[in-house]
């Protein structure tokens, strides 16, 4: 087998922070950081500060020879500054002297966002004084382990820190102001260039930094990278890079702001908090940089689109989804951005070496009895490295690769429902499973590279074809079945050998009738649907698979389509089917149950019938959002509703009725189509009839993107005046202004709850319909 090798001394391994795996947050004298005071998640997290020995043992058996963590400043000073903890920096002295016994290099970052809340008190990022508390932090450290690490990155991720942390508030401290985000881009820079100075004064062999740096595209580019973009759109372009990626690369690396920042710095924060002689310091050498990649921007001009708290200076740009595969977290997958992310460095800061530092993707794990096949994590790094590779041959100077992350952890705003891990983490018992990601990196590193191209199994017409025999014939040999002369037996059998053929489920069901496929009929999607029919198509194709099924997808859009649909399930082409979703009238359902074949839902049917489904709690989340709205003191709640034929938005209807009823209230409800011009046409409607409505409750978050629209147009302010409430919790509802109160429905837990309940079916277990729980995300709308 081929290797596509790696240049020899490239560097392996994997990166994690500090306050997502360490947990012991009151002990050995550590003080509070942002984190604890912003996360509802409890922080024991992985227990690593008590398990390093175990973890590091595990990075040991995979063969890495690099392991990148955070140093928690707050376990170093309790209180930001003044007083050194050395019961805190006791154990990174322990942890680097476990990897340097294991043969493993130690890289160390110092601050991986958790920010000494006393440091907050004191103003946080947007205060210069928290640059220069940095520096003694650095010199601090390096004091300690600096004989033993020789590579140190000052900061990690600073446009997160600042933007997420002060201007979206979707990250610690939560603070939601754009002038301060931009100080606090400014500070950290600050901070990266006092600090640089501080570790090289003391000796540290290489200082660097690590930044998120995404490639911007439109949404054509993603397929077609050199696609030409109008003036508009390569504007915008420009722009979200310079917001993202420029403003920090440029000062760090060309010691000067871009020229298109400044004028947006200075209208929204003014330019005080720059000072002379500022980005002489900042740009210090940088002997690597570190480059985290996952997923690039995908945006278009637009002109109506006001900006994205996260991105203060983006009006008129749209961030877009695009119809590509994408991880648990929804972001799209697109290795070959990788490799143009890293041409772009090597051409516009030649000589400044990289290291990817982090790199990976959050699924959904299915922990079966003989191990954890995630197969989507592997295919993601493999096809993530290859990207690498590709730029490496170019001969730009990437040193390494760490994946992120080593075990599953605390993510964040996200908690711990998100899964980068190689390695599984049981959060009740701490037991720690190697996931196949962890197995086929082990051998990645082995043999420094990947094998060439995954080989192709011969399958059954490759064995037909070479025997000279038709598949029938094939599977008849391969079933053990009498009824073959000698010769062609003796020339199959041949043929199975010299290829390596191991029989598969397609040859076995020539004989036993079943053809192990499985029929996927997707619907042009309506309510909220895109993101689940991508998520649909996702996991059921990927569980299914991992079953040994094959999916045929078929497209229900007219009444043709629907009797090829009905005549490929009765000519026994599938023995399952997967339909989503039923709108009424529909009639398709009862034909294809009537086939005999076993058939699951995705949505409850309109019509009652024995066909199981999978749905949410549409009345629930209804309820719920009434309720919410009610106990804010909303008393004159109007009712956006979607169109009738679709069950969802009766079931939201209903439950809507019933929690107003409970509160003695009739509903006052206006009908819409799902877009939303019609949202707002609705709300409009709604506020002509009851000028002193206080509430809108939307059935989708589409209508109340429209609805919030018509309530500002009529000069009425959001929540004082009149507070919405969506459904969905769509991407674009955390980011309109103000961010949108929405019912969240689980949307990855429907499809695999779908691939599930198919499965059994297949294997004629006694199976029932679910429906799953939604939950109120409450934000800034009511
Ligand atoms: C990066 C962070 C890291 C982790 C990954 C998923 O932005 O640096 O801590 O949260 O994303």
């Amino acid at each position: 087998m081929n290797t596509a090798t790696f240049p020899e001394g490239f560097v392996w391994g994997v990166s994690t922070s500090a306050f997502q795996i360490e947990g012991a947050t009151a002990v050995d004298g550590r003080g509070p950081s942002i984190w604890d005071t912003f996360s509802a998640d409890r922080a024991e997290s992985c227990d690593h500060y008590h398990r390093y020995q175990e973890d590091v043992r595990l990075m040991k058996d995979l063969g890495m020879a690099a392991y990148r963590f955070s140093v928690s400043w707050p376990r170093a000073f309790p209180d930001g500054s003044g007083k050194v903890n050395p019961a805190g920096l006791d154990f990174y002295d322990r942890l680097v002297d476990e990897l340097l016994g294991s043969g493993i290099t130690p890289y160390a970052t110092l601050y991986h966002w958790d920010l000494p809340q006393a440091l907050e008190d004191a103003g946080g990022w947007p205060n210069r004084d928290t640059a220069r508390h940095f520096a003694e932090y650095a010199g601090a450290v390096h004091d300690r382990l600096g004989d033993r690490v020789d590579t140190w990155f000052t900061i990690n991720e600073p446009w997160v820190s600042a933007f997420l942390g002060y201007g979206s508030g979707i990250h610690a401290p939560g603070r939601k102001s754009a002038a301060d985000a931009f100080r606090s881009a400014h500070h950290l820079l600050l901070a990266h260039g006092l600090g640089a100075q501080a570790l090289r004064a003391a000796g540290a062999a290489k200082v660097g930094a690590v930044l998120n740096l995404s490639p911007v595209l439109t949404p054509a580019q993603v397929s077609d990278v050199g696609r030409p973009l109008s003036a508009e759109d390569a504007e915008a372009v420009a722009r979200i890079d310079t917001l993202v990626n420029r403003q920090f690369l440029d000062p760090m690396l060309r010691g000067a702001y871009p020229g298109g920042l400044l004028p947006i710095v200075e209208r929204t924060a003014g330019l005080g908090h720059v000072r002379d002689g500022d980005l002489e310091l900042i740009a210090q050498p940088v002997d690597l940089l570190g480059v985290n990649y996952y997923t690039p921007l995908v945006v278009q001009a637009q002109p109506s689109e006001p900006a994205d708290p996260a991105f203060p200076g983006s009006e008129g740009v749209l961030f877009c989804t695009v119809p590509t595969a994408v991880t648990a977290m929804g972001w799209p997958i697109v290795p070959s951005c990788l490799s143009l992310l890293l041409r772009r460095l090597a051409t516009e800061f030649p000589g400044t070496e990289l290291m990817i530092t982090e790199n990976g993707a959050d699924f959904v794990d299915v922990v079966t009895g003989d191990g954890i096949h995630d197969v989507e994590r592997i295919s993601f790094v493999e096809e993530h490295l290859r990207a690498v590779r590709a730029a490496v041959q170019e001969g730009v100077k990437v040193r390494g690769y760490l994946v992120w992350t080593l075990l599953d952890n605390l993510e964040w705003a996200d908690g711990y429902q998100r899964k980068f891990g190689l390695v599984h983490v049981d959060f009740v018992t701490q037991r720690r499973r190697l996931k196949d990601s962890a197995l086929w990196y082990r051998d990645v590193i082995k043999r420094n590279g990947l094998t060439e191209s995954r080989p192709k199994r011969p399958t059954l017409e490759t064995v037909a074809a070479r025997a000279r025999v038709s598949r029938a014939t094939v599977s008849r040999v391969v079933n053990g079945e009498v009824s073959v002369s000698p010769e062609a037996r003796e020339a199959v059998l041949r043929a199975v050998r010299e290829l390596g053929y191991v029989p598969n489920a397609a040859a076995r069901s020539l004989v036993t009738r079943r053809t192990n496929t499985v029929v996927l009929v997707l619907s042009a999607p309506r309510q909220g649907g895109d993101q689940l029919t991508a998520a649909v198509v996702q996991y059921v194709t990927s569980m299914l698979e991992g079953a040994g099924k094959q999916i045929t997808l078929m497209l229900a859009d007219t009444a043709e389509s629907h009797r090829r649909i009905v005549q490929h399930v009765e000519a026994g082409f599938a023995d399952g089917v997967v339909l989503l979703p039923p709108d009424r009238g529909d009639t398709l359902t009862e034909r294809l149950a009537r086939t005999g074949v076993p058939i699951v839902l995705l949505g409850k049917p309109a019509i009652a019938s024995l066909v199981p489904y999978v749905d949410v709690d549409n009345t629930g989340g209804a309820q719920a959002a009434t309720q919410h709205l009610l106990s804010g003191g909303r008393r004159r709640i109007g009712m956006v509703c979607g169109p009738m034929d679709l069950v969802a938005t009766q079931d939201r209807l209903a439950g809507h009725r019933s929690a107003l009823a409970g509160a003695g209230l009739r509903p006052l409800v206006a009908p819409a189509e799902l877009s939303r011009a019609s949202g707002a046409a609705a709300a409009r409607q709604l506020l002509g009839d009851d000028p002193a409505l206080d509430a809108i409750f939307a059935a989708s978050d589409q209508l109340a993107i429209g609805a919030l629209q018509a309530v500002r147009e009529s000069g009425r302010r959001v929540p004082e005046h009149l507070a919405i409430v969506g459904f969905d919790d769509i991407d674009a509802a955390s980011v309109t202004t103000p961010a949108l109160t929405t019912v969240r429905v689980p949307v990855a837990d429907q499809a695999l709850a779908v691939a599930r309940l198919l499965l059994s079916r297949l294997e004629r277990r006694h199976t029932e319909s679910v429906v799953l729980p939604t939950r109120l995300v409450i934000r800034d709308s009511a």
